[in-house]
């Protein structure tokens, strides 16, 4: 009997031991495994900005920066290129040993991305491009795009300056043009500069010269002082961003020239790109700065809608578009129209 009871005993006592086990089983992993899910441990986001030259590109790192902070469920690495590819490529490789949930990339040039987004593809971790476009063989090997379209941007400003001249009576062949380009083969230069000079082909105006300006104001200024000493009769100096655009004005300025819309007594007319720096809306009010077309920077919401998509699984657009404006400090042109779209033109 007494052999009895202790065998009861034990077994109770076993029974427990295995049902507390269970429970802590239970108990203690999941509502962990919950928490992990619920409470939210970050998602980690590395995001690859090309560097810092414009106002425009400061814009568009604090986008970013204001969506995706710890308030807002994530953890972002952010790493500045300083305007070269091979630091790009470093800091996609260091996301992709930290195990990131997301790369983000900003590519200062369009070509050479093939090998390293591969390697991120092989890492499965979804890589989102934003602002300029990456040149891929196979565009697999990103997951989505978004920016803006630099060519429309380039066709847009085109058809405004032409449809201005006619307005203006000012003949197509009395057009003495330099361009300003941004980085050399990025999008927003690709673009910018295929739009003016299509045009200038088209429409038959002198397209003097195409220098590059880098998208700072330091470069803008010494390219059109270089220009000036070059070129005595220019009329229309195209900007590939606002930064060259007020570089170029104080070259302007400084060499006693005055800028402006009045191309016919003798003013330089400013084209523009961004619409971002104050100085330069400013300039488009004092009609320093004749035609701005939009670049929009503001990209940091757009990539966490992408972001949370892709979360519930679901696949975003391949390329998204940005809707654009144009803003000019004169009404001659009320409206453009650009590959069978018309876009009304905002004064300031
Ligand atoms: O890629 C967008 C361009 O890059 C912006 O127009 C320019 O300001 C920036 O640096």
């Amino acid at each position: 009997m007494k052999k009895q009871s202790l065998a009861i005993v034990i077994i109770a006592m076993l029974c427990i031991l295995v049902i507390s086990s269970m429970s802590s089983f239970t108990s203690e992993n999941e509502p962990v495994h919950t928490e992990a899910s619920t409470s939210g441990e970050c998602i980690v986001v590395g995001f690859s900005q090309l560097g810092a030259e414009s106002d425009w590109r400061s814009a568009h790192t604090e986008s970013i920066q204001s969506t995706f902070t710890v308030e807002n469920g994530y953890k972002l690495l952010l790493e500045d290129g300083q305007q070269k590819q091979a630091n790009q490529i470093t800091a996609i490789r260091t996301f992709i040993q930290q195990d990131v949930d997301y790369i983000v990339l900003a590519p200062v040039t369009e070509t050479g991305w093939d090998t390293v987004l591969q390697e991120a593809k092989d890492a499965g971790i979804p890589v989102i491009i934003v602002d300029r476009m990456v040149d891929v063989s196979d565009d697999s090997l990103f997951t989505c795009w978004i920016g803006s379209d630099f060519y429309l941007e380039g066709k847009k400003a085109a058809e405004w300056l032409n449809q201005y001249t006619i307005a203006e009576g000012i003949d197509a062949k009395d057009l003495n043009i330099v361009n300003i380009q941004g980085t050399i083969g990025s999008s927003a230069q690709i673009g910018r500069t295929r739009g003016l000079a299509d045009a200038a082909k088209l429409y038959g105006w002198n397209l003097k010269a195409e220098r590059a300006g880098d998208f700072t104001q330091a470069k803008g200024k010494e390219v059109m002082e270089t220009l000036l000493k070059m070129y005595y009769d220019i009329n229309v100096v195209y900007c590939e961003n606002d930064n060259e655009a007020c570089g170029a004005i104080e070259a302007i300025e400084a060499a006693g020239k005055k800028v402006g819309s009045d191309i016919k007594n003798g003013e330089i007319m400013v084209i523009s790109f961004d619409g971002v720096k104050e100085e330069a809306m400013d300039y488009v009010r004092q009609d320093k700065i004749s035609l701005i077309a939009e670049c929009n920077p503001l990209h940091g919401p757009r990539v966490e809608a992408i972001i949370k998509l892709l979360a519930e699984g679901k696949e975003p657009e391949k390329f998204s578009y940005i809707d654009e404006k144009i803003y000019s400090s004169t009404a001659t042109v009320g409206e453009i129209m650009v590959e069978e779209t018309v876009y009304p033109v905002t004064i300031p």
